[in-house]
This record gives C-alpha cells, structure tokens and sequence, in this order.
C-alpha cells in the first residue's frame, strides 16, 4: 500500500520509493504509545507521508481524538541560511529525490481529516499550528540545523514519556545529525538509543 501510495513523490530515485517498513513499524509502535498520552501527533519532515502515512493507517487516524501535525515544505530543503557544506548536501538531495509533492500529500491525507498538513519552511512553520501538548513526535528532516531548531521549540511541549522518533539517527552520511541529537539529548539529561533500523529513540 505504502509502495503505491508514494511512488509518483519518488519518481525522481533511481530505486523508487524506499522500503522503510521496519522503520514505519517503530513509528506505528511509537505513536501507538501516543495514544494513552495527552497530546497531539507531530511528524517534521513527511514527503509524500510513507512515515506518517502508515501510522494513519495502522491507526485508523480518523477515529482517533488527536490532529497528527504534518510539517513540510513539500519541495524539499530549503537552502537560505545554510552554509557552503549544508548547501551542496541539501542540493543534492533536492535534485535527486524531492520534487514539488503538495497535491499528491493533500490526495493520500484526504481519508483523515484529523491529519493537517502545514506547507511552510520549518521551524518558522510551527507557528501556525496550535499546538498545546505532543503525545508522539517523528522527526525526519535530512538536515541537522532544521532538525535542531525544530526540537528546542517542541520539546516543552512533549508530554512525559512521549517517544522522539529520529529517523536518520545512525545512518552513514548523517553525522552532523547524530552530533547534534546527541548534544541535545545530553543538555536535557537524556540518552538516546539506536535501533538496528538506523533510527533513533528519545524518551521525554
Ligand atoms: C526524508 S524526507 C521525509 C520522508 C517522510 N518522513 C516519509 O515518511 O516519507 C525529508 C523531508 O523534509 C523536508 N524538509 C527538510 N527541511 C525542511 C525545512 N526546513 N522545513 C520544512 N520541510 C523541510 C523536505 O521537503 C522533505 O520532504
């Protein structure tokens, strides 16, 4: 379903849409836990919605008394303000994956009226959503500035106990990524825990 789904947003990868389904699965878990916080679901970072797309359907989202935020510029990384390094990353990622993907997120969200997309360049974006608590976070940037300045604006408002999933966490090619979580997480007390699927955990 997934495959189908997001095949049209990932036209542009020679190996077509990813097969994260272990990865989707801690997601499922993580946000399954959600269910018994206070709060509502946030994914940073969602494309055409494999992630988060896969939560709604294990879920069944629509039936759930929580919104599922869904932050995304749905054009890929915004290159302001980065530097000459972050620049050639983000550009080769914005050539090779992303594409304009707004009308095919908006059709694959259309069956959960509780999931709300917000277009915007993060985290400037999170300013318009109302966002009291978080019960479950999916974090998947591909760019550790963004990623950074998006957790020191959420993490307040994450219910204790509630799971920080960070998708790229230990994966090769990303470690200004796994520097800066682990920076963060250690300002904050926290250990985060790598998972055989690459991702890592944050318990607040
Ligand atoms: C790896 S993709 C997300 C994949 C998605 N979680 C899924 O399950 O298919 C990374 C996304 O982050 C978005 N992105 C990166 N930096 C951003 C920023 N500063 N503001 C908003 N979106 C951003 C890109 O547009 C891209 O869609």
């Amino acid at each position: 379903m997934s495959a189908e789904l997001n095949k049209e947003g990932w036209r542009k990868r020679k190996r077509g849409v990813p097969d994260i389904r272990w990865r989707a699965h801690i997601c499922c878990w993580a946000a399954q836990h959600g269910l018994g916080l206070d709060g509502d679901f946030v994914e940073c970072g969602v494309h055409t919605g494999i992630l988060s797309l896969t939560v709604c359907h294990y879920l069944s989202m629509g039936s759930v008394p929580k919104s599922f935020w869904l932050f995304d510029t749905f054009e890929g990384i915004p290159l302001d303000g980065l530097n000459e390094a972050q620049r050639r990353q983000a550009s080769a990622l914005n050539r090779n994956v992303y594409s304009n993907v707004w009308d095919l997120a908006q059709r694959n969200f259309a069956p959960f009226p509780n999931a709300r997309l917000v277009r915007g360049v993060l985290p400037g974006s999170l300013d318009e959503a109302r966002i009291e608590r978080i019960a479950y976070l999916s974090i998947d940037l591909n760019h550790a500035p963004a990623e950074m300045a998006t957790i020191e604006r959420l993490w307040p408002k994450l219910s204790l106990g509630a799971i920080v999933v960070i998708d790229d966490y230990a994966f090769r090619d990303h470690e200004a990524q796994y520097e800066a979580w682990n920076d963060f997480a250690a300002r904050q007390g926290k250990m985060i825990v790598t998972l055989p699927t690459g991702q890592g955990l944050l318990i607040r």
